[in-house]
């Protein structure tokens, strides 16, 4: 099993993804603040394993806390917990674990005045979610493994593996491992993703350890393959939904959901509840992350544009849920129309 990131005596230790698949090392982190920059980073990356690093970020940055009035802790928990949310924008897992943790807060503060409790609850409430985490991708993976056929071959964009999540599984790669864990023969084709290549990096990685057969391509590949009858369903991950079914994924998702309608080939996101955002409409509220754009001109150390030259790197796409054939989850396969049905999943 790929842990992806763990809370241990000594602070949270997560793999370095930044130097998969050449490197495979694993990073100590021992303040709240290493934990956000390791965020921002991306040596942690991923809607659900965000989410779960800054509920750990939270819970160590208040173990850590010096005060010993409830007044002091609450002061630092705010603190903490606004530097967590500044470090991403677009995957609301980020901001759905930050309020788990506040609300663990306050939960904690009504039963108890006792600082060192109220710490200890944080770190409970954080394990939790990081538990949560796991036994959610594997309901995904069952979900969705019943929708993929046997000598299926899956094409998947970016990273939705265990790399992505708290670890194990993952949500469009836990639906793989899914149909390969009820008996099905599985062969993925995964999308470079540039300029981050989580694809080849990671996805290929993972997969590779996993002895899943996958194939790389690079991203201006997949209409072609598609065209050449080569691929017979998609599955992507997504870092926000809309009430609507509108999903927010990795920049170049929205280009594969086009190219497989056109192809009449079934295009599924799979992504646990916490992803699910209904305070938003549609996808044109969901922010976007405009990233640096070393990311595009380099690779690693070696640069690939002019010197100077102007760069537009948005980290994440919007597809409009008619291209989305389902929305798999945790609680149950979402159908159109995703305004009802997401809503009613949600509650379960
Ligand atoms: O920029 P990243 O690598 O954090 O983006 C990740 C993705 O877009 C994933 O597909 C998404 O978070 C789903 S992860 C289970």
């Amino acid at each position: 099993m790929i842990k992806t990131i763990e809370w241990t005596d000594e602070g949270v230790r997560m793999i370095d993804q930044r130097l998969l698949p050449t490197e495979e090392k694993y990073l100590m982190l021992r303040s709240f603040e290493e934990v956000a920059e390791a965020i921002k980073d991306m040596a942690v990356r991923g809607a659900p394993a965000i989410g779960v690093s800054a509920a750990m970020g939270i819970a160590l940055g208040t173990k850590q806390a010096v005060g010993t009035s409830v007044n002091d802790l609450q002061e630092d928990f705010d603190y903490i917990c606004n530097v967590m949310s500044q470090t991403r924008p677009t995957a609301v897992n980020l901001f759905w674990a930050i309020e788990r943790m506040r609300a663990a807060f306050q939960k904690a503060m009504i039963e108890t005045k006792d600082v060192e409790e109220i710490k200890q609850r944080l770190v409970e409430e954080a394990r939790k979610i990081f538990d949560e985490d796991l036994a959610s991708n594997r309901a995904i993976g069952r979900f969705g493994g019943e929708l993929i056929p046997d000598g299926a071959t899956v094409l998947t964009h970016c990273n939705a593996g265990a790399l992505a999540t708290a670890g194990d599984y993952g949500t469009a790669l836990g639906v793989i491992r899914g149909a390969r864990d009820a008996g099905k023969r599985i062969a993925v084709i995964a999308d470079e993703t540039r300029p981050f290549l989580q694809g080849s990096r990671l996805t290929a990685w993972e997969l590779a350890q996993d002895s899943i057969p996958v194939t790389i391509i690079t991203d201006n590949m997949a209409g072609h393959v598609m065209k050449q009858g080569k691929v017979d369903a998609i599955v992507v991950g997504a870092d926000r939904i809309a009430a609507n079914g509108d999903t927010a994924n990795k920049i170049g998702t929205y280009m594969v959901a086009v190219l497989a309608r056109e192809h009449r080939i079934p295009f599924y996101v799979a992504a646990p509840i916490s992803t699910i955002d209904l305070n938003l409409s549609s996808g044109d509220e969901i922010p976007i992350e405009e990233r640096g754009h070393r990311e595009v001109t380099h690779i690693r150390d070696q640069r690939l544009a002019p010197e100077g030259i102007e760069v537009h790197n948005p980290a994440f796409d919007v597809t409009p849920n008619e291209f989305i054939h389902a929305i798999i989850t945790d609680k149950g396969v979402a159908r159109a129309p995703y305004i009802q049905t997401l809503r009613l999943l949600s509650r379960v």
